[in-house]
């Protein structure tokens, strides 16, 4: 375990500080990186293996390994972590449970130690499936009323709790310096999403059956990306919803790859019920953007768009 560093941006947004980022070999990270190293900021940069992100070296750092951590920490003299580490299979979840609550919540909790002892602020993501467990949820899902930061989570599943009880380690440890950016649906080029599943999916099957009673906001790892940039140089604090605006069901969503890929696949619905997946999951998690876009000064981008860049990022579109 080193904590090896390198500072070659030309933008000055983070130019002076020295961040460190876990989960830096994860689907967010690999567009997250690209925009640190371009804002002039100093990385530090750890997964739970050795590793490479836009030519930085990444070190092995457990998160869920306290003394490590410590160490890790200790020797990077980091102004900020961002935590993207986590554990994500929400269906494994359920009975890899230990393992969940270790990293989306023992993992965070160290991290937020560690740095209330360096004097560091903290950027922990956070997700969406922090809701789904309650029947207001379903009320506000008939009013279609965004979910604002200030509601009390009541998650539906294993990997909804874990990340809630991480949320709650890091607010304790570092009362005044800390952010949580709290997504959604996150589909991006650098690791295994939704967009991928169904490009994949639409080649090979001529009809696809989709869940269409769950409505939320997908949300490219760009977008989110460039906000935490945002959060960072400007010493954000608190909670913020950040996704895309507009939201969809899966199915709706779907529908919209295929087109834009231009497959004739026949897209249909499905229940949540005859999916029957391990792993229940909330029926209406659209966040509220009014906080981050009053802080922000302008619109999130919305989810078409961040659709679209996804797929011309990884070649699907083409640039008119
Ligand atoms: N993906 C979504 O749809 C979504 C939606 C809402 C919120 N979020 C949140 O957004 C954040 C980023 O998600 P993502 O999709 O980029 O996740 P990801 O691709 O799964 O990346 C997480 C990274 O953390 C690593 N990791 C796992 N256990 C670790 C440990 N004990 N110590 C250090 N690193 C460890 C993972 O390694 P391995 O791959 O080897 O396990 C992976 O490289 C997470 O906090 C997630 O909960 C995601």
């Amino acid at each position: 375990m080193n904590a090896t560093s390198t500072k070659l941006g030309t933008s000055t947004k983070l130019g002076g500080k020295r961040l460190l980022l876990t989960g830096a070999s994860g689907m967010l990270a690999g567009d997250l990186v690209p925009l640190l190293i371009d804002a002039g900021a100093d990385l530090v940069l750890s997964d739970i293996a050795e590793g490479e992100n836009s030519g930085v070296p990444v070190s092995a750092c457990d998160v869920t390994k306290e003394a490590d951590v410590c160490r890790f920490v200790e020797a990077s003299k980091p102004d900020w972590i961002i935590n993207c580490a986590a554990y994500t299979k929400v269906d494994d979840a359920q009975v890899e449970q230990e393992l969940a609550f270790r990293v989306n919540a023992i993992g965070p909790g160290n991290l937020a130690s560690a740095a209330a002892r360096s004097e560091a602020r903290m950027l922990h993501v956070s997700s969406d499936y922090v809701f789904g467990g309650d029947a207001s949820a379903d009320a506000e899902a008939m009013l279609g009323k965004p979910i604002l930061e200030e509601r009390e989570p009541n998650p539906c599943g294993i990997y909804g709790q874990s990340k809630r009880f991480g949320d709650e380690l890091v607010r304790r440890a570092l009362p005044d310096r800390h952010v949580i950016a709290r997504t959604s649906w996150l589909h991006g080029v650098h690791g295994p999403s939704f967009v991928a599943a169904i490009l994949r999916l639409a080649d090979e099957r001529d009809e696809l059956r989709i869940v269409d009673d769950q409505i939320g906001s997908p949300t490219w790892t760009v977008l989110l990306a460039e906000v935490i940039v945002e959060l960072v140089s400007r010493e954000a604090r608190g909670l913020f919803n950040v996704t895309s605006r507009g939201d969809i069901s899966w199915y709706e969503f779907a529908k919209e790859i295929v087109a834009l890929a231009g497959c004739s696949t026949k897209v249909g619905t499905q229940t949540t019920e005859e999916l029957n997946r391990p792993a229940p999951r909330p029926a209406y998690s659209t966040l509220s953007l009014e906080k981050i876009e009053a802080f922000l000064g302008r619109e999130c981008g919305t989810w078409q768009a961040g659709l679209r860049g996804h797929l011309l990022q990884c070649g699907v579109l083409k640039e008119a």
